[in-house]
């Protein structure tokens, strides 16, 4: 790649930062389309979020990524939010028009595109949730938008369900959303589709449920992709049961932003293929 005095400066705000893949994936699909642009990682602490937001509009950046522990912080800094970033109540990408500041997420959208990848069409069914913290909430959002049936959302600390059924029980009347408390009490229930978004299985060893004791789950996503396949996901391949990691919702949330930011279609599949080279 080749920098110049013309090169447009995009990146990723985050603390920590470096075991980010975004630039690797963001600097490929810049060179495969051929766009004068460079993406960078940008270490930022807490106390310097709002320091470093101004550097956005001084420093023309053109666009950015946020993570980790920014995005909700962001927000009072930004001019405009789009309605799923406020919804979700984080903002993972943002476009500097010209000094306006505009924030989006595509956390929620990015894995239901990536749905597509396991053939689920979402409408009309039953999904169990498990977690909710902020990627669930971003799951929630979207699955909600995408008009399914059903909702289950289990959590370690039920309360935090109990909290997040009933905010968006208000937010969308015509879905069913229900917080589980005991969820074994859902092992004989018809689920279209389970998510894991909580951190149980990064370690390659547990598994937040036991897959032998269910017998209505039809298709499994874990987003998780570092271990590539957690335990759950090893025990849905035992049961031949339709799987993914979240390398899928990596993915198509960078192929959003990146469309969000140039209006250029992404080039997804030189894109999937660098994340592949980078996931062990
Ligand atoms: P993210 O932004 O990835 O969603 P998060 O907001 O920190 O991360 O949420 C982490 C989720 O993993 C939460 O649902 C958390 O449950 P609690 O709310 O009870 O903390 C869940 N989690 C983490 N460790 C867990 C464990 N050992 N067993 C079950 N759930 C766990």
């Amino acid at each position: 790649m080749r920098i110049t005095g013309s090169s447009r400066i995009y990146g990723i705000f985050g603390d920590p930062i470096q075991h980010t893949f975004s630039p690797s994936m963001h600097n490929l699909a810049f060179e495969t389309i051929g766009l004068n642009a460079v993406y960078l990682p940008f270490h930022v602490l807490p106390a310097n979020l709002k320091e470093a937001v101004e550097g956005l509009r001084s420093l023309q950046i053109q666009g950015i990524n946020v993570t980790v522990p920014h995005k909700t912080a962001i927000i009072p800094y930004l001019d405009e939010i789009t309605l799923s970033a406020k919804r979700i109540g984080a903002v993972n990408t943002i476009r500097n028009d010209e000094g306006k500041l505009i924030g989006t997420n595509t956390d929620g959208e990015g894995f239901l595109n990536s749905l597509e990848e396991i053939s689920f069409s979402p409408t009309q069914k039953t999904i169990l949730l498990l977690g909710a913290g902020g990627s669930s909430r971003a799951i929630l959002v979207a699955l909600a938008q995408a008009n399914v049936a059903e909702i289950f959302i289990w959590n370690r600390s039920a309360h935090k369900a109990q909290h997040l059924a009933q905010e968006f029980q208000t937010e969308f009347p015509q879905l069913k959303i229900n917080a589980v408390q005991k969820i074994e009490e859902l092992q004989p229930y018809p689920i279209d589709l389970l998510v894991n978004t909580t951190s149980v299985g990064m370690n390659g060893v547990d598994s937040v449920l036991n897959l032998e004791q269910w017998s209505g789950i039809q298709h499994v996503v874990d987003i998780i992709y570092h271990p590539r396949k957690t335990p759950l996901l090893l025990q849905a391949s035992e049961k031949k049961i339709a799987s993914m990691n979240g390398l899928g919702m990596l993915l198509y949330q960078g192929v959003l932003a990146f469309e969000f930011w140039t209006q250029q279609k992404a080039p997804i599949q030189q894109m999937k293929t660098q994340l592949l080279s980078l996931v062990s």
